[in-house]
């Protein structure tokens, strides 16, 4: 089990690039399963990933376990050198399961309970369906525990994937039980948390609170609804626990991971400890702009990464994809396996390409694989073909290296997100505003990540905290000593206006950040339509319209005015500060992060020298490093529809196209060099 402790620099530890895709020969005849092996070895696939969706095979009556389908298949691709990933197939019960056991089926807001007929229905909260867990993922222990070509195991399919909540009469029960635990019992100690003294939502009992139904008739009350979200984390860390638990005590050599990431889950927490590494499906066509691709995808990557370090991508597109109504664009040549790079560059240590072959029926009929639906081998098989050969190179060379930051963005905290989404305001959410910050720097060639507030910033020269609400008041410490040492903090609006229960703060704002920023709050407001009563703030030569958020601040005595409002009643005010502390600087802007915004704030950082050199100044090159202490890795990334003649400070091996490299390389579009630097 990987005993590193979860940080954005954490190796999977996995001795070899894992590179195949997910495999579904529930799908198909036998004369296609058994020309497989071949194909895919061709191809240069070192793994599968099979079971995830296969309940109904792998059990087809209650008890009657039948394992044969996948221990053929296992078998057939273990002779050309292909192991198995083996997946606990919860997400699917089978219809007998539902039938005789109609209590474990989730049930929505509205109370309508889910049925069989698609996936993800059953409750993580129900115990017969837990019961049901622990004895599918027993016996696939029991079995698969001497079986030497299954490596690892996922828990599961990407849980809370569709929708998260539950209301189901099981939920109802732990919920009770789990404020039990968190309030100690003290049901005047939830009251006052949760400030039920607002519209008489006073408890008398456990038993008496619901689970909050937004809606029903109308608002609920936020800290109820953040307490609701850390539950619902909860009972799925607790789901998987049961399974992870029993996968190690069968086979302690097998690692175990899960592929993320949605809502209403702390991947930053005790999910992620109990499993080895997380694991992340990528689809980056869902940007529809191709334009803004690159940028969105290294922005989920980044994302992914914050919660525990490095991953492996259990699916990455490598087809179009369609379900109900969208079909996604098909991957140009060279694309998929563009994506592929981009993942590899920022953090991921194996690549399955989703899927082995279109399926021809089912919901997901059109969701494109690396094969059509008639098995015909076409460009995009080469491609991956010729990827899986590049890999055998590059796989060895990153593997225990990481990705270096320099800018970050705090991102990755499921509460601050949850709490947001619990009272938006109208306003935009953590996660979209992070990703506003990373586009602009990562366009401008710097080596950027995201960071999670927790997560040690040693290495790292400027942090952006945007308008995270929720500011936990143990992160402040280690935040104050890395400014100390030269960091530079930039604090956006509305940051630290509450606590950890989803309440506003009442010391003056930004609340417990007050000693960092040295200066107070003194009037906010929302700008609902700027463009009618226009305010501007002055920063260095820079007027910036600001449309989201103002705040006017006072600076403490020694707390540098380096932004002032230009406009209406604000003119003349503090709007963006600055205070020394140590080495370094705490900046706290008092309005939120609109493009213009981040510009100039850059603008103003780099003037001051207080940004890092950017590693890529050609436009749609992407540079990423990833290192450990013996080897450098660059990677170069061409976004450009055109080619780009990239100019090399240092020269080195490009493991690629397996070539030294001097002072330069050329990059035809979607091409891509990985140069060892030593
Ligand atoms: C993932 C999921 C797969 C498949 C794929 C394409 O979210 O894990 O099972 O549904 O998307 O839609």
């Amino acid at each position: 089990m990987n005993s590193h402790p979860l940080t954005h620099t954490r190796p999977t530890q996995l001795p070899e690039f894992l590179y195949g895709s997910p495999y579904y020969p529930e799908h198909w005849g036998d004369a296609i399963r058994a020309g497989d092996p071949a194909l895919f070895q061709a191809a240069g696939w070192n793994v599968i990933r099979m079971g995830e969706f296969a309940w109904d095979r792998l059990e087809p009556e209650e008890g009657r376990f039948d394992f044969s389908l996948f221990d053929e298949t296992i078998a057939r691709f273990a002779a050309v050198g292909i192991r198995t990933i083996f997946c606990t197939p919860t997400a699917t019960p089978p219809r007998w399961l539902t039938l005789r056991y109609p209590e474990v089926l989730r049930v929505n807001a509205e109370g309508v309970t889910m049925q069989h007929g698609s996936r993800q229905h059953p409750s993580h909260f129900s115990p017969v369906y837990r019961a049901h867990s622990r004895r599918i993922t027993q016996a696939l222990a029991k079995h698969y525990a001497g079986n030497p070509h299954v490596i690892g195991w996922q828990t599961d399919n990407e849980f809370h994937c569709h929708f998260s909540e539950d209301h189901s009469p099981a939920a109802q029960v732990a919920w009770v039980e789990f404020l039990r635990a968190r309030f100690h019992n003290d049901i005047d100690l939830l009251n006052r948390t949760w400030g039920t003294a607002f519209w008489a939502l006073t408890f008398d009992a456990f038993e008496d609170v619901q689970t909050p139904r937004a809606g029903l008739p109308t608002h609920c009350n936020p800290a109820q609804i953040l307490d609701y979200s850390r539950f619902l984390s909860q009972g799925v860390t607790e789901f998987q626990r049961d399974q992870t638990t029993l996968l190690r005590a069968e086979n302690p050599n097998w690692w175990i991971t899960h592929n993320g990431c949605f809502s209403h889950i702390d991947y930053a927490g005790d999910f992620t400890r109990d499993l080895d590494f997380l694991s992340y499906d990528s689809y980056p066509l869902f940007e529809f702009d191709p334009t803004k691709r690159a940028a969105n995808q290294a922005f989920n990557t980044d994302y992914v990464r914050a919660y525990s370090g490095n991953f492996v991508v259990l699916e990455q597109q490598s087809g179009a994809g369609g379900q109900n109504n969208y079909l996604l664009d098909t991957p140009e040549p060279g694309e998929m396996s563009k994506f592929a790079w981009v993942n590899i560059a920022r953090g991921a240590d194996g690549i399955l390409l989703f899927r082995e072959r279109t399926c021809r029926f089912g919901a997901e009929e059109y969701w494109g694989g690396v094969l059509d639906h008639d098995n015909v081998p076409r460009r995009r098989y080469r491609e991956a073909a010729q990827l899986g050969a590049q890999l055998r190179r590059v796989g060895p060379a990153v593997l225990g290296t990481s990705v270096a930051v320099r800018i970050a963005v705090c991102g990755a905290h499921h509460e601050n997100q949850s709490a947001h989404a619990a009272l938006p305001l109208g306003l935009p959410g953590p996660r979209q505003m992070a990703e506003k910050i990373h586009g602009y720097f990562f366009r401008a060639g710097h080596a950027m990540g995201c960071i999670h507030p927790a997560d040690t910033l040693a290495g790292v020269s400027t942090f952006f905290v945007p308008h995270f609400a929720l500011i936990d008041p143990t992160w402040i410490p280690a935040w104050s000593a890395w400014v100390e040492s030269g960091g530079v903090l930039v604090i956006g609006a509305r940051t630290g206006s509450k606590n950890m229960d989803n309440n506003v703060v009442a010391e003056t704002l930004p609340g417990a950040l007050r000693p960092l920023v040295g200066a107070t709050v003194e009037e906010y407001g929302h700008q609902n339509r700027a463009a009618l009563r226009p305010l501007t703030l002055r920063i260095g030569d820079n007027t910036v319209p600001t449309d989201i958020w103002y705040e006017q601040l006072l600076p403490d005595a020694g707390t540098e005015v380096v932004g002032t409002w230009d406009s209406r009643h604000l003119k003349g005010s503090a709007a963006i500060t600055r205070r020394r502390h140590g080495k370094g600087w705490v900046y706290y802007v008092g309005s939120y992060f609109t493009e213009p915004l981040i510009a100039a704030v850059a603008e103003h950082l780099a003037a001051a020298r207080l940004l890092p050199e950017p590693l890529s100044t050609t436009p749609l090159l992407e540079v990423v490093e990833r290192r450990n202490a013996d080897r450098t890795l660059r990677f170069y990334i061409n976004h450009a529809e055109h080619t780009l003649d990239v100019p090399l400070a240092a020269g080195g091996h490009d493991l690629i196209s397996d070539r030294p490299v001097s002072n330069s390389i050329r990059l035809e579009p979607t091409q891509v060099a990985v140069v060892r630097h030593d």
